[in-house]
């Protein structure tokens, strides 16, 4: 199996470079690639990669992730998380290949409280959120056998991350404050990698493209920011109680007290029934993840 991986050094993209290794030969790519193109700003000497290369499954782990900064650079940002999928998703088609890719909750609301189910209705509420369907809309309509992984919240070991960024905080300042009111699922590039890998050996294992479609992909459970927050400075003082951070007071405040560009959904809880029953996984609750990272980070 040869594999085609885009976005080589992001989060998702570094953890998928060891998990799909026992898979095939993978050719993987980031923008400044220079024997093949692999730069999403370039979507038809992307789609000329494919034809050169021609690999049996293309795992795009490539995006515009910049949230706030893609509410002023909306061009840009239907380039990477649009055209170029649309792009990669023509090529696949063409060849007969797979197409992974990875979306985002943000593709929904937020309204209510109720995990949300692949087919509920989508309502964006950023460039990012609308970009990122377009990205899915135009995937599924070239009719390429594709997987498509909505996550959310995505944290890995390597590069800075929320985490980090709470327990460095929380060794400066005695009290810190942390939005209460979105809900979802940290889930970890690891997991996001591993359970791509088993997606696609057992995807490629059957005849007809009958595993192919849109799944949510996020660790079990739920939590705010500040559950986030309260657990990691938890965490961290239990495996390290002589660091001895400052923060006595972890203050529970809402999304308003943080404006950004973009707007966020206040609930970001994704259902993974459909993912755990098609391929037979079983996905760990977050705490176990983020506890693993800590331990790794600290
Ligand atoms: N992070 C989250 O919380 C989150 C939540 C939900 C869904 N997702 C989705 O999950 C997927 C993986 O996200 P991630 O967390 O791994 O993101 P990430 O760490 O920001 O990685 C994104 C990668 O895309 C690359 N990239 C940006 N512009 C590019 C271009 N023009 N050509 C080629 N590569 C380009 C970046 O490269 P540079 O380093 O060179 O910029 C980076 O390596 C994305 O589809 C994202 O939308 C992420």
């Amino acid at each position: 199996m040869k594999i085609l991986l885009l976005g080589k050094n992001g989060q998702v993209g570094w953890e998928l470079q060891r998990s799909l290794a026992p898979l095939g030969p993978v050719l993987a790519l980031d923008r400044h690639s220079t024997d093949f193109c692999g730069d999403l700003n370039h979507p038809e000497r992307l789609a000329q990669t494919v034809r050169d290369w021609r690999p049996d499954v293309i795992v795009n782990a490539a995006a515009h992730t910049a949230v706030d900064k893609a509410e002023s650079e909306p061009d840009l940002a239907r380039c990477l998380n649009a055209t170029a999928p649309a792009a990669l998703a023509q090529s696949a088609a063409a060849i007969g290949a797979w197409l992974v890719h990875y979306s985002t909750d943000y593709v929904f609301s937020g309204q209510g409280n109720q995990a949300w189910q692949e087919g509920d209705a989508t309502g964006p509420l950023s460039v990012y959120g609308q970009t990122k369907l377009e990205g899915e809309q135009a995937i599924v309509a070239s009719g390429c056998k594709h997987l498509i992984f909505r996550t959310s919240w995505v944290y890995a070991a390597r590069g800075g991350n929320f985490a980090k960024t709470m327990l460095r905080l929380a060794g400066e300042r005695e009290r810190l404050t942390v939005i209460d009111d979105q809900h979802g699922a940290p889930t970890g590039a690891d997991l996001i990698a591993d359970v791509t890998a088993h997606a696609i050996r057992q995807a490629m294992a059957n005849p007809t493209p009958a595993l192919a479609g849109i799944y949510h992909l996020v660790a079990s459970g739920e939590t705010s920011w500040h559950g986030y927050a309260s657990h990691v400075i938890a965490q961290a003082r239990h495996l390290h109680p002589e660091q001895g951070l400052k923060v006595t007071d972890i203050a529970p405040v809402p999304t308003s007290a943080f404006p950004t560009p973009a707007k966020r959904p206040f609930n970001s809880r994704l259902s993974t029934h459909k993912l755990q029953q098609a391929f037979g996984l079983v996905l760990p609750p977050w705490q176990q993840g983020v506890n693993r990272m800590l331990a790794e980070i600290l």
